[in-house]
């Protein structure tokens, strides 16, 4: 669905993003992930038809994005990182509105509203809403038109956990009914559980590309952390694959000594921070 070859790309002359290489299959969640400033928004925005300046190849839905025809948004749909809305129309009539530009048949709008908590809202001025709910319509707004791609830049950033829940399981009917999702986020737990494969990009280039399984498992090293009691209270740790090579945890065991044993994988964002040597924020 997205095929990227040998793309780079600089803001002021100076090289930003190079020759970079990745591509995405149809029905897959593919996440980019990065701290602020590592180049995820110029990268989607290069990927929609926003930034033509580029030299490689960005192909969506096979149409080298820098010279795309109208029809190219008909087959995607992108939530920006900043709402996009108008201010003085109420919710519904921007959904209206922005529904117009396509001449696919639309989802409805009430539903949609609804989808995200929004049904009561869809008659007040948008002026009015708070900034989760212009992130909510915005969100909705990507999906109207049941594009086949979406493009969706921080979608959960700033919202409240339980409005985050319901975008995320938004995010995995989409992905069942086939659709190819461009997940940019800083998050490692959303990326952890939707995501099918991530890039971990800083400084506009790819530091390593895998689903978020392979890349915890990569690192290998789960350990275990158990306590036991040796006058006082005493912890000590060790690598879950050499257990059988701890004497003193045989021991322990053996004479029933332990107090707490407790199993940890490295999170995404420990490999993260290992991989590119900066942390998300
Ligand atoms: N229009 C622009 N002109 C010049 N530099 C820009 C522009 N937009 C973004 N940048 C710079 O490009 C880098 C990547 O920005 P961005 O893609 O927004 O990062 P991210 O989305 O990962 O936080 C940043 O250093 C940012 O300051
Ligand atoms: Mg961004």
């Amino acid at each position: 669905m997205i095929e990227v070859v040998d793309l780079s790309f600089s803001y002021n002359h100076k090289p930003f993003i190079e020759h970079m290489n990745f591509s995405v299959q149809k029905g897959e969640i593919f996440g980019f992930l990065g701290p602020s400033g590592a180049g995820k928004s110029t990268l989607q925005k290069i990927l929609t038809g926003l930034i033509r300046g580029y030299r490689g190849n960005a192909i969506v839905n096979e149409t080298e994005c820098k010279s795309y025809k109208n029809d190219f948004y008909e087959n995607i749909g992108v939530d920006f990182e900043f709402p996009s809305l108008y201010e003085k129309l109420t919710g519904r009539e921007n959904l209206k509105f922005f529904g117009s530009l396509y001449s696919k048949e639309l989802r409805d709008i009430d539903e949609a509203l609804k989808m995200v908590g929004l049904q009561n809202d869809g008659g007040k001025k948008v002026s009015e809403y708070s900034k989760g709910m212009k992130s909510r319509l915005n969100f909705i707004k990507a999906l109207l038109h049941n594009p086949d791609i979406l493009f969706l830049d921080e979608p959960t950033n700033g919202l409240d956990p339980n409005n985050s829940r319901i975008m995320k399981n938004i995010i995995l009917k989409e992905k069942e009914k086939g659709r190819t999702i461009i997940l940019t986020t800083h998050n490692m737990v959303d990326a952890t559980e939707l995501c099918d494969r991530v890039a971990f990009i800083v400084n506009g280039s790819i530091k390593a590309l895998d689903s978020p399984h392979n890349l915890i498992m990569s690192k290998g090293a789960a350990k275990i952390k158990y306590t036991f009691m040796d006058g006082k209270e005493e912890t000590r740790e060790c690598l879950l694959n050499k257990t059988s090579e701890d004497m003193m945890l045989y021991e322990l065991i053996k004479s029933n000594r332990i107090v707490s044993i407790h199993s940890s994988e490295p999170t995404l964002d420990d490999i993260f921070a290992e991989v590119t040597g900066s942390v998300l924020q």
